[in-house]
């Protein structure tokens, strides 16, 4: 007897970092995906095929009894990359349990028990990432307990992911922030007052773009960009995007670019092939496209 569970990856628009105090941000499901499928079995919990590593253990018994399980996991999502894998992998987890068991869990339920597993991974984190990954489709989040959430219909617009190919630690990116602060408090303030602004232009490419990059630049003042992502938003600004922001806690990761349609996709695409950066083109996955 088995049991699967699925998580999406997400993407964040606007606001990360400024969302773990408080302020809204916005964030959309990806079609890439974490499937956990757990078995009944003797011996120590442990995944298959995994070389046995601490924090993965204790986020596994956070859902699981140490012993009795084996895990397996699939995934087509990046890790460490900003989008949303330990995330994924909670909301997986908790869903696998569920199917196994013969209980049903609604979006709220799968985004409670799930919560626990990610704080291992991260130590404080606002909730985002778990929402979107529980749900899919394109939110506004307001940390809380419950967070606050608002199902928002995003425009016809694409992005393009432009991967860094190095990993940021989210945890130490997180502690980063909360170490600079008070001093980065404005900062925060700003990219809060940013989201508001994309809620009322997420039908407008255009308009929305500018406010992306302007996002960049405040997490830039944040102290979480780096030399690399600042070159990728760079590159897709030189391309035709009408918007670029490194997404997630940064470090490395990836950057996402906003473009309007396909053509300026492939415009974009085609700049990070010429410049052997690995990227590919998405929507907003879960919403009308
Ligand atoms: C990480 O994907 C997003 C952060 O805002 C952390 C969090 O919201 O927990 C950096």
């Amino acid at each position: 007897m088995s049991g699967t569970g699925i998580g999406w990856g997400k993407l964040i628009l606007c606001g990360e970092h400024a969302v773990v105090y408080g302020h809204p941000a916005i964030a959309f499901a990806v079609d890439l995906s974490t499937r956990v499928t757990l078995t009944r079995r003797p011996g120590p919990t442990a995944v298959a095929g995994c070389p046995s590593d601490a924090r993965l253990t204790a986020a596994l018994h956070e859902v699981l009894e140490p012993t009795g399980w084996g895990v397996r996991l699939d995934s087509t999502l990046p890790i460490g990359k900003g989008m949303g894998s330990s995330a994924a992998l909670a909301v997986a987890l908790v869903r696998a349990r569920a199917e196994l068991e013969g209980r049903s869990l609604d979006a709220d339920q799968t985004y409670a028990q799930a919560m626990p597993c990610e704080r291992v991974f991260h130590g404080n984190p606002s909730g985002l990432d778990v929402a979107v990954s529980a749900r899919g489709g394109c939110i506004r989040f307001t940390r809380g307990t419950p967070p606050t959430l608002q199902p928002l219909t995003p425009g016809r617009w694409r992005v393009v992911v432009l991967d860094t190919g190095a990993a940021g630690d989210t945890a130490e990116l997180v502690a980063g922030v909360a170490a600079r602060r008070p001093g980065v408090e404005p900062v925060l303030q700003a990219i809060g007052a940013l989201v508001e602004r994309c809620c009322g232009h997420l039908d407008d490419a255009r308009a929305l773009g500018p406010l992306l990059t302007e996002n960049h630049r405040l997490l830039g003042k944040l102290g979480v960009s780096t030399p690399e992502l600042d070159d990728l938003v760079a590159l897709a600004l030189d391309a035709g995007a009408l918007g670029a922001k490194l997404a997630g806690a940064g470090g490395g990761g990836v950057a996402l670019a906003l473009v309007d349609d396909t053509a300026g996709a492939d415009a974009v695409l085609a700049a990070a092939e010429r410049a052997g950066v690995p990227a590919l083109a998405c929507r907003p996955a879960g919403v009308p496209s």
